[in-house]
């Protein structure tokens, strides 16, 4: 259950705290003018009562001067106050986007895959802006109109007593109104703000899925959603500045109203001498003096409310902690080791079919050991142990009591039909998703047991739709090796068979476009692969990395990765007859077992399923 509003807000308090200094200065600034506003009727009285009703006027010019001076210092204060403001509010505004961002950095793709990003977008923007206006406009006239509405009723008592007292009962009324109206406006704000996400959501989608939509004919279905989406937040809108429009014609109303009877109660106290012309003066401009605060109050209920609700849905996100995390890892060991392998080619160790090479559970594995052996764990590179896994929320096994081992320098190949669960396996080992049951091991150590940022390090990953950055070529293909030098990078890019961003108008300074989308899809993977290869992982994976490529093209890039995967281990999804021979080993996924593991000749000979997967393919193309 998420918190109140009002909760959710209080707890972003700690952002206001490295700029208590500002938020002093402010108070102070605004106390002080308002001070300098409430003086300047009570000088306008001693003019009228004194210079003006006694003839005095050597107090005239004084008095005006100081009139004159009270404004200057009004307006200066103003000008400084605002200034401090901005950047505080600004700078505090920054530090929960920063901390929101890293907070998605650090939640895990399971979290991404079930938040619509369009609701993360509008938190980390919309939201956070609300907040922003409210904590430096907000927050400081709460303070202050409050200081100036008790200050002012004092100071009308003190003029007259029954007529402030008077005055001071006509407010009640709108206190009862403001509560009313804060219930109304909260459920109105949080609406609005949750159909903003969902709007967002579908612009995104719009943007990003426009050739599909356009290729299929479905553009005018997808806009009528929108509108309809568009439509609700509209009237969600149209009802909230129906409850402001309402509140603030009241709050407008009843300052107004009160003024107008104090000028008909102030003229009878004048009357009956109870009150001084300059008195009635005074406290009919000081009265107008309530007229703000009152007003204002709408002003602040209303972003208060909006601002408490926008805290709501970013606390929402703070409150989801990752679920894949290595804090007792990260204790333990601060200074993580960076285990480089070398991109050229290395003895390939150990041969293929070499004895320690083994697969079990569910399947034949030829000539290879099916005892665990008290060191098998370190023996082998990578290893999975007995793991199964689900989804969350769907109880259905993705994947069940697989073992296999992956030994180091070995490239072994996982083959399988379409949703058996070959990049499920994969996103276990960098743990882009944990194990439900069993472990992977790394170099015998369970990856749990692993600093992440140590762990990524050593395992790359290529995935099959090749993410691009919009970013230089370079920029890139460096994301994951910032120091790599020029030499480097362009043997990854050569070994990629990508040469052809040597040909880009700037060569590899030429941005290529939100998610490279000026390249075509084998463009896109053969960067992302040189990323991944640049990247000098002691343990390298990579999902289908070939998939967009001509069968030309792939033959090329699979020679060339031949050379490149020797000395580095490897777990390669592959599915056509060409690049499963990449490996020293295959490994057949089935409905989330392991089915067969073997050469690629062997598992032809022997296995059935293999073979006709295999033939299928080569059919297929
Ligand atoms: N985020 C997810 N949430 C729930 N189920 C998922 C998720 N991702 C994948 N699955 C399910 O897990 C199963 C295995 O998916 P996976 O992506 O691992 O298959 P795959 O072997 O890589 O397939 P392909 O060859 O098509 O890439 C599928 O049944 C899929 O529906
Ligand atoms: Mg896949």
């Amino acid at each position: 259950m998420s918190q109140s509003p009002v909760a959710a807000l209080w707890r972003l308090r700690p952002y206001l705290r490295p700029y208590r200094k500002q938020l002093i200065i402010m108070v102070t600034a605004a106390l002080v003018v308002e001070a300098a506003d409430i003086a300047v009727p009570l000088v306008t009285k001693s003019v009228i009562d004194g210079a003006i009703a006694h003839h005095e006027r050597g107090l005239l010019l004084p008095l005006g001067l100081l009139a004159i001076a009270l404004g200057a210092l009004s307006a200066g204060l103003s000008l400084i106050r605002r200034w401090v403001q901005g950047n505080a509010v600004a700078n505090m505004e920054k530090d929960i986007r920063d901390d929101l961002y890293a907070h998605l950095q650090r939640l895990e793709p399971a979290f991404h895959d079930e938040w619509q990003s369009g609701q993360l977008l509008s938190r980390a923007t919309t939201d956070l802006g609300t907040i922003r206006r409210f904590m430096g406009f907000g927050i400081v006239f709460l303070f202050i109109s409050t200081m100036t509405f008790t200050a002012v009723s004092a100071l009308l008592i003190s003029l007259n007593w029954w007529l402030g007292l008077i005055t001071m009962a006509m407010f009640v009324p709108v206190f009862v109104f403001c509560l009313r109206f804060e219930k109304k406006y909260k459920v109105l704000a949080r609406r609005a703000q949750d159909q903003d996400g969902d709007l967002t959501t579908l612009v995104e989608e719009a943007a990003t899925g426009v050739r599909v939509l356009k290729a299929l004919g479905r553009a005018p279905e997808a806009a009528d959603t929108h509108y309809a989406e568009a439509d609700q937040l509209s009237r969600t809108r149209i009802a909230m500045a129906g409850v402001v429009g309402w509140f603030w014609s009241v709050l407008t109303l009843v300052p107004n109203a009160v003024i107008a009877l104090a000028v008909v109660l102030g003229a009878v106290a004048v009357s009956k001498h109870a009150m001084t012309v300059g008195g009635l003066v005074a406290y009919i401009t000081l009265g107008l003096q309530l007229v703000w605060p009152v007003e204002a109050l709408g002003y602040i209920l209303a972003s208060g409310e909006e601002a408490a609700t926008a805290a709501q849905r970013v606390v929402e996100i703070f409150d989801t902690d990752p679920a894949i995390t290595s804090e007792a890892a990260d204790e333990e060991e601060d200074h993580p080791e960076r285990v480089v392998v070398p991109l050229t080619a290395e003895p390939r160790l150990p041969a293929p079919g070499h004895p320690s090479i083994r697969g079990v559970t569910g399947g034949s594995a030829p000539g290879g050991k099916t005892d665990h052996g008290p060191d098998l764990g370190h023996a082998a590179h990578v290893l999975f142990d007995n793991v199964s896994f689900s989804y969350p929320g769907d109880r259905r096994p993705v994947l069940s009591e697989v073992n296999l081992e992956v030994t180091r320098g070995e490239t072994l190949v996982l083959t399988g039909a379409t949703g058996s669960g070959k990049t499920t396996l994969l996103y276990l080992v960098p743990r882009l998703a944990d194990v439900s049951g069993g472990r992977v091991l790394l170099a015998g150590r369970d990856v749990r047991d692993i600093p992440l940022p140590q762990l990524r390090q050593r395992v790359a990953c290529g995935f099959e739709e090749a993410t691009l950055f919009s970013a230089s070529v370079r920029e890139n293909v460096t994301f994951g090796a910032a120091d790599a030098t020029e030499e480097e990078i362009e043997a990854a890019l050569i070994a990629a068979q990508a040469s052809f961003v040597f040909e880009l108008p700037w060569g590899l300074d030429t941005r290529i476009g939100e998610q490279g989308m000026a390249l075509s899809g084998g463009q896109r993977q053969r960067v992302a692969l040189a990323r991944a290869i640049l990247s000098r992982p002691e343990v390298l994976i990579l999902d289908d990395p070939l998939s967009a490529l001509d069968v030309q093209t792939e033959e090329r890039v699979t020679r060339a990765l031949h050379e490149i995967l020797a000395g580095v281990t490897a777990i390669v999804v592959a599915h056509r007859p060409s690049t499963v021979a990449l490996g020293d080993r295959v490994a057949l996924l089935d409905d989330g077992v392991i089915a067969a593991v073997g050469s690629h000749r062997e598992l032809m000979a022997t296995d059935p399923v293999y073979a006709n997967l295999m033939t299928m393919e080569e059919v297929a193309r």
